[in-house]
């Protein structure tokens, strides 16, 4: 999974927006970017210095619109180098550094939006009682293993969970690059109960814009993503000296920061630009679109 996802990422056609596979947020309007740098000035307030670091920046559009907003010193790590090329591209006015590894010593706010949810899992299920990780033969078989590294997971008899093992090692990551301020991760998830209740796992393939349950067609040319177990963010970050602060549904964050208050000023002023743009940032907040299945998590190291 590791090796398609790097494979899909690293390929000329650009995976996110209209002609690509799926949206994210930035993708719908600037307002996203607007409303988190204000988020990102509030935080600033209390510290002596304060750096972007933004995990997985897409085509650069939240970098874009949060530094149109404010000019925070801002570094993107991002490893496909075609996401790279589009981001120095789009960001060239800006003062931006690209880094391959989480500096130490980072005073700010390291953060993300739809960074976790590609980060590649292991499937596991749940079998007379012992857990088993699904591998797959070469010719795209599934058979059922013992697990290539420790999971612990409450996972009833026969049902299917996708593991991000791999979101653990971020969160120790960045709390160890983090001398004083905030992680903020922005994506869809839930909390343990919940993740653990969907009883095929959570592993979705986009292709064009259409959700594709079967992972194993259109091998590194469709997006995979799993929902992200936000209870192990928590958990990990506690454990690695991040104390969570914050933890809700991205309707109510932007609510919070004043998306309703916009949204109003469109609509009164009624042009056809306007109603478009306030059709897409619907989207943001409404429970049957982004509104509910994204959560905001923000966590702080003191
Ligand atoms: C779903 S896109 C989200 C892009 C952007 N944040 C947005 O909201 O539009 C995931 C991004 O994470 C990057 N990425 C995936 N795995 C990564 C890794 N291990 N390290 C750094 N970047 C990664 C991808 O290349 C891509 O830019």
């Amino acid at each position: 999974m590791e090796e398609v996802l790097r494979h899909y990422y690293a390929s000329p056609r650009n995976p996110i927006g209209a002609d690509g596979d799926f949206y994210t947020a930035p993708d719908l309007d600037p307002i996203f970017g607007r409303l988190l740098a204000k988020q990102f000035e509030q935080m600033a307030e209390g510290l002596e210095s304060f750096t972007l670091v933004e995990l997985g920046a897409g085509k650069g559009l939240l970098a874009r619109d949060i530094l149109s907003h404010r000019r925070f010193p801002y570094m993107i790590l991002e490893r496909s180098p075609g996401m790279r090329r589009r981001q120095e591209e789009l960001l060239k006015e800006f003062d931006v550094t690209w880094v391959d590894e989480l500096p130490r010593g980072i005073t700010g706010c390291i953060f993300s939006n739809e960074f976790f949810d590609v980060l590649p899992v292991h499937r596991v299920v749940r079998r007379d009682g012992a857990l088993k990780e699904i591998y797959l033969t070469e010719d795209f078989q599934e058979v059922e293993g013992e697990l290539q590294e420790a999971i612990d997971a409450p996972l009833a008899e026969g049902r299917i969970a996708d593991i991000n093992l791999e979101a653990r090692k971020w969160i120790r990551r960045i709390a160890e690059s983090l001398d004083r301020g905030y992680h903020l991760a922005i994506d869809y998830g839930y909390l343990r109960e919940e993740f653990y209740a969907q009883p095929r796992g959570t592993l979705m393939c986009y292709w064009q814009h259409q959700a594709v349950e079967n992972p194993y067609v259109r091998i590194g040319e469709q997006d995979i993503t799993a929902h992200v177990n936000f209870s192990d963010l928590m958990e990990e970050g506690a454990a690695a000296g991040l104390e969570t602060l914050r933890f809700s549904s991205q309707m109510d964050y932007l609510t919070g920061f004043g998306i309703l208050e916009e949204m109003e000023k469109l609509a009164t002023s009624g042009d056809a630009l306007s109603m478009q743009r306030l059709l897409k940032m619907k989207k943001l907040i409404l429970p049957g679109s982004m509104g509910e299945r994204f959560k905001v998590l923000v966590q702080w190291k003191k």
